[in-house]
């Protein structure tokens, strides 16, 4: 099975210990639901793997944007995990949730000024500074409020993690960050590092996702060093913290390589040591901002089938209640999944199907041409298998349905932790 929360009993499929069946009967379809305990022992992982292999002064970040509602940074929170935000959505949720703001970083390439202050007034412990004009307006607000505030300025090192483009933001022409190649880097620090109202506590720079192995960490903290040391050798500035962004994967498919989270972070920690002491260099605090590697296996999605269509020569369909408007990711990017029958997973799949939603788009594709039993009827359970991150937090409204509830496991016991929405939900903000 693709992780270890995925167990078979009498051919029928247990989640976190748990019988999709008797989950949807409790609470509905469709549904996401998620294991708590796998998200700890992730978060447990990252914690302890980046302490022994980068210092007690290295720590995750939870990339909030994999998976964002109150519980998830109540969870990581416990864990001691940081967290990445991206908006002022994710800021107040974090607070409305009695997160330590302290230990979060604001990223995004596009802030607005009044975006900016919220973040400062709320206490939002770094700002991931996306480039010049942004750090001025940084400087320019925080004068304003008669603050300083801390900030990393993020650097683009111009590698290709060779996953999919969409994702791929560690590239010279990326949107995101200053690029060391064309000198915009090194003026963006020099900058930085004038201005009175902005602490630089360091650089960032993330590069890809689904990453299965240390290579492209690896391939980014050399150049991020490089970049240190003629800092340096420039200002005499030497960073607190090294964040070298988020990007492990996960399985989707059996296909896809079991990683050993730990023994990889170590051959970082490794390379890192090696580097900094051929550079005479001290080793900087080093943060990683792992999402969908904390959230994604703990993830799954329960539909209930309501049609399937068979076009003799061409195609076959099998639609369920959701789709697109709860996981945009195949249409988006084509974007692999594992689909199973929980009450079925000893029969053998004979027949391909296109498993397809209820959206009104020929692309409201879950995933084309899954393998599953020729006889399917309506009513079936169907599970999408690693729904954890970026399904949620990329729902839509599109075709005005309501979004799906998350229901949380933990020992045995379900709970939920974001309700179903109701159709007055819908149009509570129309006038
Ligand atoms: C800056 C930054 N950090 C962290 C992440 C999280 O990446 P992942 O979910 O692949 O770990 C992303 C994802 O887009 C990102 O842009």
């Amino acid at each position: 099975m693709l992780c270890k929360n995925l167990t078979v009993k009498d051919g029928r499929l247990r989640f976190a210990g748990m019988e999709p069946g008797e989950l949807m009967r409790a609470f509905g379809s469709p549904l996401y639901v998620m294991d708590e305990n796998r998200i700890r022992e992730k978060c447990r992982i990252y914690r302890d793997a980046m302490i022994a292999a980068f210092g007690e002064t290295s720590f995750p970040i939870y990339a909030s944007k994999a998976c964002c509602f109150k519980e998830m940074y109540r969870i990581i929170g416990s864990e001691g995990l940081g967290a990445d935000v991206v908006s002022i959505g994710e800021i107040a949720t974090a607070k409305a949730a009695g997160f330590d703001l302290s230990k979060a970083f604001y990223h995004s390439n596009s802030k607005s000024d009044e975006e900016i202050r919220l973040a400062a007034e709320a206490g939002v412990g770094y700002i991931v500074a996306d480039g010049e004009e942004e750090i001025r307006a940084i400087d320019r607000i925080l004068g304003e409020m008669g603050k300083r505030q801390k900030v990393l300025l993020r650097i683009t090192p111009g590698i290709d993690p060779h996953t999919y483009a969409e994702v791929a933001t560690g590239l010279v022409d990326s949107k995101f960050g200053e690029a060391i190649e064309t000198g915009q880097a090194a003026r963006f620090v020099a900058l930085a590092l004038s201005l009175p109202h902005v602490e630089v506590a360091g650089y960032h720079c993330h590069v890809g996702s689904q990453v299965h192995d240390a290579d492209v960490f690896i391939r980014s903290a050399e150049k991020m060093l490089a970049f240190i040391d003629s800092m340096r050798k420039a200002h005499g500035y030497l960073p607190e913290f090294l964040d070298l962004g988020g990007g492990y994967g996960v399985r989707y498919e059996e296909s896809d390589p079991d990683l050993d989270l730990a023994a990889s972070i170590a051959e970082i920690g490794a390379f890192l040591k090696k580097r900094c002491g051929e550079m005479d260099m001290p080793v900087p605090a080093v943060i990683l901002e792992p999402g969908r590697s904390i959230a994604a296996d703990a993830g799954m999605t329960l539909y209930t089938v309501n049609c399937v269509k068979r076009i003799p020569g061409y195609k076959n369909y099998v639609a369920v209640d959701g789709g697109m408007g709860d996981n945009p990711r195949y249409a988006l990017y084509e974007a692999p999944y594992t689909v199973v029958l929980p009450r079925r997973m000893d029969e053998k799949g004979t027949v391909r199907y296109d498993v397809v939603g209820k959206f009104c788009e020929s692309g409201d594709v879950i995933q084309p041409g899954v393998l599953l039993p020729e006889e399917i009827r309506r009513g079936e359970i169907l599970a999408v298998l690693t729904t954890g991150a970026y399904n949620y937090s990329m729902a839509s409204h599109y075709n005005r349905v309501p979004k799906l509830p998350v229901v949380m496991i933990k020992d045995g016991e379900a709970r939920v932790v974001v309700r179903r929405e109701t159709p007055e939900d819908l149009f509570a903000f129309d006038v």
